[in-house]
């Protein structure tokens, strides 16, 4: 097992990665008093995987009221907090007792917004069971539901007390869903970290392939970047806005396209290509790099773009992000394989060229320095 040390001062907590739930119930023993519990889950993990947890955490003590909620993010919204606040209150809750996230980045993000909100907050855990939620959003402590205006845009920093990744559940998460989170991995090693991407240039077809060495290693590598980025700058500030890569292009196409097209980290991946080449424009980026940068990208898979879809949309909708400063859009661009520089000075003129021939180009043409 590894552990990795998210260090907060009194916040401090604790990602532990193991292939699976067992030791779990000890683990959380000494991080939270024994008590009441809420098992938020969602209805395609809870059954693979809810009465395992469920079950270790009585052996330990605990008393666990399962909260299953619809899969999805439509599920990230206050009126399905308020379900969860209700059944909080009716199983008896109190200040001394804990919820805990088993699922994806919906479940965690929800279920951290009730834990931070019901009774002026209480401690939570996460065990996240996607490839996205292991190596991004359970650590960190953002949490946050939807509003009809926007993304994310209700919510708070709020630590948990701990991270419990089991990369075995890797094992049923559908490809799709697996290559999204991997978006985000190579995003690491792509802003901050060159020998991970050498890592995962090497290691591709055994981290693709689940190897459980390859998997473990990448993940707590992941976990490291995070924890560090994090521990510097916990509310976004100043470094961990280096998380961002791609997300400026990448939130606005999954925008544009009402969040029905895209997964997270396929929008993610195709923001970094075309940061990519807004660099490469700019003279940013050398060639070699720049190549390196795309070869791997192209692994992940960029997806195609969305029919019908208009420049001037998606260029509207990165103008609605709430990550802008004032009027100016902020992109995070690399400079090198594993680093990146901040840049608040470019113009729709310098964007929508690059938009427009990923909306209309080929995966050839964009995943080339040409
Ligand atoms: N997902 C970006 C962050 O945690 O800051």
């Amino acid at each position: 097992m590894e552990t990795i040390k998210v260090p907060l001062k009194e916040r401090s907590y604790e990602i532990r990665i193991a292939h699976s739930f067992e030791s779990f119930g000890d683990v959380v023993r000494s991080a939270l008093p024994a008590g009441r519990t809420l098992l938020v889950s969602d209805e395609n993990v809870h059954p693979l995987y809810g009465d395992t947890v469920r079950s270790l955490l009585e052996q330990a003590g605990f008393h666990v009221t399962p909260a299953v909620i619809p899969a999805g993010e439509e599920s990230k919204t206050l009126a399905q907090a308020d379900a969860l606040y209700t059944a909080a209150i009716t199983a008896g809750l109190d200040r001394g007792s804990a919820v805990i996230a088993l699922g994806g980045g919906v479940v965690g993000d929800l279920a951290g917004f009730v834990a931070a909100t019901y009774m002026r907050g209480v401690p939570y855990i996460q065990l996240p069971t996607t490839l996205l939620s292991q190596v991004d959003s359970s650590v960190g402590g953002k949490v946050a539901v939807n509003h009809r205006l926007g993304k994310n845009l209700i919510g708070a920093f709020y630590q948990p007390r701990l991270v419990w990744i089991a990369t075995d559940v890797l094992r049923t998460l559908p490809v799709r869903e697996f290559l999204s989170g991997a978006a985000e991995v190579v995003k690491y090693g792509a802003i901050m970290s060159e020998s991970l991407f050498c890592l995962l240039e090497e290691k591709w077809e055994a981290f693709r392939s689940l190897d459980n060495r390859v998997l473990t290693g990448v993940i707590a590598a992941c976990c490291r970047l995070k924890a560090r980025v994090v521990a510097e700058d916990e509310r976004e500030q100043g470094l961990r806005a280096i998380l961002n890569f791609g997300h400026t292009i990448g939130h606005a196409l999954e925008a544009a396209t009402a969040y029905r097209y895209y997964l997270h980290g396929e929008a993610v991946l195709a923001g970094m290509v075309l940061a990519v080449h807004l660099a490469l424009a700019r003279g940013l980026l050398g060639r070699e790099d720049g190549a390196r940068l795309l070869k791997l990208f192209a692994r992940v898979g960029l997806k195609t773009a969305p029919p019908g879809l208009a420049a001037q949309e998606v260029l509207a909708a990165m103008q609605q992000d709430k990550k802008r400063v004032g009027e100016r859009l902020v992109f995070i661009l690399p400079v090198a394989v594993g680093q990146v520089r901040t840049c608040d000075y470019l113009t729709a003129e310098d964007i929508l060229p690059v938009i427009r021939r990923y909306l209309t180009g080929t995966a050839e043409d964009l995943l080339t320095c040409e």
